[in-house]
């Protein structure tokens, strides 16, 4: 049985999914693969736990517990991500896996140093992935680096990226749904609802991140397409994005109360919009579109009859998937499907490099 350390940044919702997800399939792993993985730190925002002969099972369940409870960690004052690393060096721990399940921006560093320490890499945090090209390219075609859950919440997008980029194939675009909360808001503004009663909703049922304009900025979303562009071989900067933001400028800076009690400011436009569409035949869906050229993401008229403008789907056009794309449908985010993503990772890092 080979031992793998594991360092986990990030227990939100996709870290602690990741780490029952690596208590639940222990004994699967190890018949499948003869791989056991010894989680030596958890880390979040602000403490740690660092026990490098590894942390026992029910000390994992204890914490994931008590950050699922809305409690502190419970470990020690966590330590900067890039001298966290260098502590887990110096205490001699090696073939390290490093995953980044934050959400967070300045990881480069941590996970720079990680690299040079042949550690692997696994991560869903997009932020490294749609840096400036000038930090971002050293993640790109690097066998320690993987990143699957970063588009499409674990389903195999970066998988069949990497395949086509491997024999060959030239890319045309690349595009998709990717946003489930942009994706139900505008099936409900296709109903007829009022955006913020929609909004509303999809707020309440804990769709949307914390401060929904993180999801309606389209940020998120050119991330993942920026991503998808880079893997395509395009050297892009977010700069080559135009995004189309489902709010007004003028709401960018207020409290997320103020923000949801002014929402209905864009009813009016966005009703009127997804009318007028309507009477077109089409239907408004937020897509995200990829070329060598740039890219744009926002409300694109899709034929209300056509598979794309009721699926959830991601799709590469190529010199070899011309006439007929290659399509990947299904649900692309979810804690379970996002952190079996970097599981799947990790299993690949353990089988590949070490
Ligand atoms: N949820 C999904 O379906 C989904 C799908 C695809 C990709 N993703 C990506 O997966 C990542 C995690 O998502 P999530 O839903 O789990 O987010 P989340 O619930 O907001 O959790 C983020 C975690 O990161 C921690 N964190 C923040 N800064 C940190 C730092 N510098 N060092 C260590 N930990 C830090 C936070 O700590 P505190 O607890 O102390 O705040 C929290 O535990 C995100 O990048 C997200 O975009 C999520």
């Amino acid at each position: 049985m080979k031992e793998i350390p594991v360092i986990i940044f990030g227990v939100g919702g996709v870290g602690r999914t990741l780490i029952q997800q690596i208590i639940d399939s222990r004994s699967a792993i190890a018949n499948s693969n003869q791989y056991h993985f010894k989680v030596v730190a958890i880390a979040d925002s602000t403490q740690w736990f660092f026990v490098p002969e590894g942390l026992s099972d029910s000390e994992l369940t204890t914490a994931i517990g008590r950050k699922a409870a809305g409690n502190p960690l419970g470990g020690s004052q966590r330590p900067s991500a890039e001298k966290l690393i260098s502590m887990v060096v110096a205490a001699g721990v090696e073939n390290a896996i490093v995953v980044d399940v934050t959400a967070t921006g300045g990881m480069e560093p941590a996970i720079d140093l990680a690299l040079e320490k042949g550690y692997g890499i696994a991560l869903a945090n997009k932020k490294p992935h749609a840096g400036p090209w000038e930090t971002a390219q050293a993640y790109y075609n690097n066998g320690a680096v993987r990143h699957e859950s970063t588009v499409g919440g674990g389903e195999p997008i970066i998988a069949s990226l990497r395949y086509l980029s491997d024999i060959n194939d030239t890319f045309y675009s690349c595009e998709g749904q990717l946003s489930g909360t942009l994706g139900f808001m505008c099936r409900e503004l296709q109903k007829g609802r009022p955006f913020s009663e929609a909004l509303a909703e999809a707020k309440g049922l804990g769709y949307t991140e914390p401060d929904p304009r993180d999801d309606l900025s389209g940020e998120d979303v050119m991330r993942k397409v920026l991503i998808m562009g880079r893997m395509a071989g395009w050297q892009l900067e977010q700069s080559d994005f135009e995004v189309e933001s489902l709010y007004d400028a003028d709401l960018a800076d207020c409290s997320v109360a103020e923000f949801m009690e002014r929402s209905s400011q864009m009813d009016a436009g966005l009703a009127k919009r997804f009318a007028d569409a309507k009477a077109n035949g089409k239907v408004l869906r937020y897509v995200g579109r990829v070329t060598e050229n740039g890219g744009k993401v926002g409300l694109m008229e899709l034929d209300a009859d056509s598979p794309m403008a009721n699926l959830k789907y991601i799709q590469f056009h190529t010199e070899l998937y011309d006439e007929e794309p290659m399509m990947i449908i299904g649900a692309g985010a979810g804690l379970g499907m996002t952190a079996g993503g970097v599981l799947g990772d990790m299993i690949s890092l353990a089988r590949e490099n070490f």
